[in-house]
């Protein structure tokens, strides 16, 4: 039966079929598989080049380097897949009888064919898939770098410092302290005896005036009062002291703590009081500790109610 007028030619006037298109197309698409395959395989050897680099000593120019490539074969390798495989225009065909000729379906069903082979037993698009995973775990790979590179946990370092039940007070000399030594308004940076120096381990200590009420949180000696002499801001040691308003300062951020009242805050960015040193006198009348800071010293953490045992 004779075809009606509206129907397309079977060979266009440019001569090419769709079975032609179909040829060709089919070959960008393997193209462009084989390129991204190519990206990604070059994304898989960067990354764990990058890891073998860092494991064995780091070299940060080559670490860089090779991150860069595979982060770059990651992307172009997606970009030819969604651009050229996936595709992304949006095509209208207008719509003629269904049958087409005989030597189009041919063609068609070789193609399907083939198509239909690749689909079932690792076809392009899950070598793709599994070329793409194994970037993306080479990268995971890398990605355990920083949590390398974060050392050894700080244990219970941050919750101890050398003060110790019956540890004389000394100043920085290393002299220890009497109370009587001790005058109204005088202030000594002191540290437990044997640890002179000791970064956490330094405190401040005040003397106090008679006439002023107090309000402390450890047992103190009278007239005398023991504080952790890092801030609890920043760290800064707090090295000022105003004796006509009792109030310790923080010269890195202007934080002010009430001598008289157990060092609470009363000004500024710090977020809770200098811990306060528990002390008493042993029996030649020197000052000693009572034990460590109930508290960590210096400036706060995520868990610092948590630790504390020794
Ligand atoms: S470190 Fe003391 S106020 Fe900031």
């Amino acid at each position: 039966m004779a075809e009606p007028d509206r129907f397309p030619p079977a060979t266009p006037a440019g001569g090419q079929t769709k079975a032609d298109r179909w040829r060709r197309q089919r070959e960008r698409e393997d193209r462009a598989a084989r390129w991204a395959a190519v990206c990604f395989l070059v994304a898989i050897v960067a990354a764990l080049s990058l890891f073998a680099v860092y494991v064995s000593g780091g070299q940060v120019q080559l670490e860089g380097l090779a991150l860069f490539v595979a982060f770059a074969g990651v992307g172009l390798g997606i970009a030819i897949w969604v651009r050229v495989i996936v595709g992304h225009e949006e095509v209208i065909e207008e719509r003629y009888p269904m049958r087409s000729d005989d030597a189009e379906r041919e063609a068609f069903e070789e193609l399907y064919e083939a198509t239909l082979g690749e689909a079932g037993v690792g076809g392009r698009r899950r070598f793709l898939v599994r070329l793409l995973t194994g970037a993306g775990a080479s990268l995971g790979l890398a990605l355990l770098i920083p949590i390398r590179s974060l050392g050894p946990g700080p244990e219970n370092d941050l919750f101890r410092t050398e003060w110790d039940a019956g540890a004389r007070v000394v100043d920085a000399e290393g002299e220890p302290l009497r109370a009587e030594d001790i005058s109204p308004d005088q202030v000594v940076t002191v540290f437990p005896e044997g640890a002179t120096g000791s970064a956490d381990s330094q405190a401040i200590l005040v003397g106090l005036r008679t006439d002023v009420e107090t309000d402390l949180r450890q047992p103190t000696v009278d007239g005398i009062v023991v504080y952790s002499k890092i801030c609890t801001h920043a760290g800064c040691p707090v090295g000022l002291y105003r004796a006509a308003v009792g109030e310790l300062l923080c010269p890195c951020h202007q934080s002010t703590f009430g001598v008289y009242n157990g060092a609470v805050v009363l000004s500024g960015p710090a977020g809770r009081p200098l811990p306060q040193l528990p002390i008493a006198l042993d029996d030649d009348g020197y000052l000693v500790a009572l034990g460590d800071f109930v508290e960590p010293v210096g400036p706060s953490f995520w868990n610092m109610t948590r630790g504390g045992g020794s």
